[in-house]
């Protein structure tokens, strides 16, 4: 498991990382459409970006465009590109179980782009390796699922469905995927492209994948199977060590992280993550004047944002981690006991931080006064509390209070 580190020496391994990359301010670099920030803005000599190392791989600018736990990539920016594949490394092993050196991985712009990503890869090896048709490939994901799902079917030029999940629990049944999978079957659909949420946006809620894939594989139809951690994949590991949303299930072809949730990384810190062999169906080979050429959909990206989750991820070490997400995990059973308390009806998965008001207790002006969110903004059914860093018991506490009030009222 990943160790803490001083903070001097995760400094010196940044500042150490800027120094194998090449310097715009002091090397002859023609050739690239890049350089520093812009020195009349952001100066290089600003006393304090020796101590911000996040801040100072800004000002240096580095590109991390393609994939770097590939063969080749661009050697401009190897230091800090080492740093990335150490990020990749530890999520995919450390955290959600790969077997050592298996997986592929980058740095996306969030979890919108790293689901993208998985859903592309597995289209284009259904077309290329199945000589499949577009209109034969089907994305199946849970009713709760997150809208990059329709999103991504729109862009990809394959169908989507959803499928139904029961009210009280959140989860899809037996009955529920089979009804899904039978209905994309028998409209022509061949391929299936699977999406497991480790934790809902709005519920927190975790899917059954067991369930799905053993109707896939009753049906003996092809599938790929991807988890949306972009919510949970930072918390759920933790608070749920016996899950089955991780590499150690071998259905699990890949999964999306995102570090500027759960992690307070800076936006642009979404990870996605697959295991090997994988990333060659997103291979762009036109990209021909970049090393290692591109598999990702973004293309040109910072640098510094892998260096924030690194740094992030240092600071605390794997217990650390652990320790913090104990301590949310804490506030949020806190939270649902006043509630179960109070008769109010929530959804809370035990092993989460998000905790689901039902809308019936609450008026619209007191979710506001709260900075709850609702499930819709025209019709709210549900109104969510994310139980983050700064929601701490002393404003659970507050809400509590104005609760018990509000509805003796
Ligand atoms: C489960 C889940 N997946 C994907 C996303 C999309 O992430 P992003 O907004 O970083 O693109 C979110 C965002 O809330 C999410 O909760």
């Amino acid at each position: 498991m990943w160790k803490k580190m001083e903070l001097e020496d995760i400094k010196k391994r940044v500042f150490g990382a800027i120094d194998q990359n090449v310097n715009f301010y002091h090397d002859d670099i023609l050739g690239v459409p890049a350089s520093h920030l812009d020195s009349k803005v952001f100066y290089q000599d600003e006393p304090f970006l020796k101590n911000a190392p996040f801040l100072a791989t800004m000002v240096h600018n580095p590109n991390h465009i393609g994939c770097h736990t590939l063969d080749k990539s661009e050697s401009f920016f190897q230091g800090t590109q080492a740093i990335e594949r150490e990020v990749i490394k530890l999520c995919s092993e450390d955290i959600l179980k790969c077997a050592e050196n298996e997986c592929d991985g980058y740095v996306a712009s969030g979890g919108t782009e790293a689901n993208l990503q998985a859903i592309w890869i597995y289209r284009n090896c259904f077309l290329r390796e199945h000589v499949a048709k577009h209109d034969e490939i089907h994305l199946l994901g849970s009713e709760d699922c997150h809208y990059s799902m329709p999103k991504a079917a729109n862009l990809l030029n394959i169908s989507w469905s959803p499928i139904g999940v029961e009210g009280e629990s959140r989860v899809w049944t037996r009955q529920s995927a089979e009804k899904a999978v039978d209905e994309a079957i028998a409209q022509g659909k061949k391929y299936f492209i699977c999406v497991a949420n480790m934790m809902t946006t709005m519920f927190g809620s975790v899917d059954e994948i067991d369930v799905l894939t053993e109707v896939l594989e009753d049906r003996k139809v092809p599938f790929f199977m991807h988890v949306d951690g972009a919510y949970g994949g930072f918390f759920y590991p933790f608070a749920q060590p016996q899950s089955r949303l991780d590499f150690r299930n071998t259905h699990v072809s890949s999964i999306t992280l995102d570090a500027h949730k759960m992690v307070q990384a800076p936006y642009g810190t979404g990870i996605f993550l697959i295991r090997k062999g994988m990333m060659k169906y997103a291979m762009t080979e036109e990209a021909s004047y970049v090393e290692g050429q591109d598999s990702t959909v973004i293309g040109s990206r910072s640098g510094a944002n892998a260096i924030s989750i690194w740094m992030i991820l240092m600071m605390y070490g794997y217990y650390g981690w652990q320790e913090k997400i104990n301590t949310l995990h804490q506030r949020a059973q806190w939270l649902s006991q006043y509630l179960d308390r109070f008769g109010i009806r929530h959804f809370r998965n035990p092993f989460s931080n998000i905790v689901t008001i039902h809308a019936d207790h609450l008026s619209a002006e007191f979710a506001h006064r709260f900075g709850l969110v609702p499930d819709n903004h025209h019709q709210p059914e549900w109104y969510k509390i994310v139980v983050m860093e700064h929601v701490t018991l002393e404003r659970l506490d507050a809400f509590v209070a104005a609760l018990e009030k509000e509805i003796g009222s």
